[in-house]
């Protein structure tokens, strides 16, 4: 059985191979079959002693049940090990009983997951009330990794303008706005939102002047539905700002919102490689691969 190689998702291949290639390990795609009742056959490739679990968990619920039958059969395979690099880690918003009778997906998730692999990787885990991802994930290794200096590595090289605030729309956003600016030497502001259902938000700005007549470039953990986009872009311009860019860590929305949150006049939204979408513009793979490097020591043990 051969030490290392990493599995994905079938949507995920082509971020799978560029991980593969840089820990020079082989990769397999596992395949999926649809029964005309909508079970899934699951079938993955052959297991080496450390499996390496590829897939980002957008559309999460055929996904998450073709990790687990995946994860069964590596482990019957002889997989000592199993991580998982689940990019977009998905339901960690629900982390709370908001209502009598509400499920806590976020906690049926983790168990599940925590029973099936050793270890997790993802990146800007929606987290509210865990305080880290180990407490999602109390009894395996979790790494929450932040997508902030793939993000400030794309900046950094298109020299943006100094000028430029970088705005996080609610008091959530702040640790990673803050990180961003200071990784590029900008000031940095958040925005008040109030969350009135699924789509729609408000937002207002205590102090406009700190962002009046500058660039604003938005930035954001997910962008689900666009309502928090598009209402800050229209309250950034309409509050003075002189132009709205966006990057977002996951782009969960569909591609068909990208012409009406342009037409608001938002000037560009870019995203990580975390979900496959038409926005991806900032790479993962070599973050990825660094934070797997150390399971392939382990893996010719
Ligand atoms: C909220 O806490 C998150 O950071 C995002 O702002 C939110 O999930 C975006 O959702 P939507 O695009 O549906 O407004």
């Amino acid at each position: 059985m051969s030490g290392a190689v990493i599995q994905c998702l079938p949507d995920a291949v082509n971020d799978a191979a560029r991980i593969a290639a840089q820990l020079g390990v082989p990769m397999h795609p596992i395949e999926v079959h649809r029964f005309p009742d909508g079970e899934l056959r699951v079938t993955a490739g052959p297991a080496a002693r450390t499996t390496i679990l590829y897939g980002s968990l957008d559309r999460p619920n055929e996904k998450l049940m073709t990790l687990l039958f995946a994860a069964e059969a590596l482990r019957r395979g002889g997989a000592r090990r199993l991580v998982l690099v689940a990019p977009y880690l998905a339901y960690m918003r629900q982390d709370a009983a908001f209502r009598p009778g509400e499920a806590i997906s976020q906690k049926v998730v983790g168990r599940l997951l925590g029973q099936a692999v050793d270890r997790i990787v993802t990146v800007d885990a929606h987290l509210h009330r865990a305080a880290t991802i180990g407490d999602v994930f109390p009894d395996i290794e979790a790494d929450d990794l932040s997508a902030m200096p793939a993000i400030a590595a794309t900046l950094r090289a298109e020299n943006v303008d100094p000028a430029t605030v970088v705005m996080g729309p609610d008091a959530e956003a702040e640790p990673w706005v803050a990180d961003l600016a200071t990784r590029l030497g900008l000031r940095h502001a958040i925005a008040c939102k109030e969350r009135h259902d699924d789509r729609s938000v408000d937002v207002r700005f205590d102090d406009a002047t700190l962002f009046a007549g500058r660039p604003v470039l938005l930035v954001d953990d997910i962008v689900s539905s666009g309502g928090t986009l598009m209402t800050c872009t229209k309250a950034l311009l309409a509050s003075g700002a002189a132009s709205v860019d966006a990057i977002v860590t996951h782009a969960l929305f569909p591609p068909e919102l990208m012409s009406g949150l342009l037409s608001a006049g938002l000037g560009s939204i870019r995203s990580t490689a975390s979900v496959p979408h038409p926005t991806n513009a900032i790479p993962l793979d070599a973050m990825l691969a660094e934070a797997l490097r150390g399971e392939l020591a382990g893996a010719n043990q």
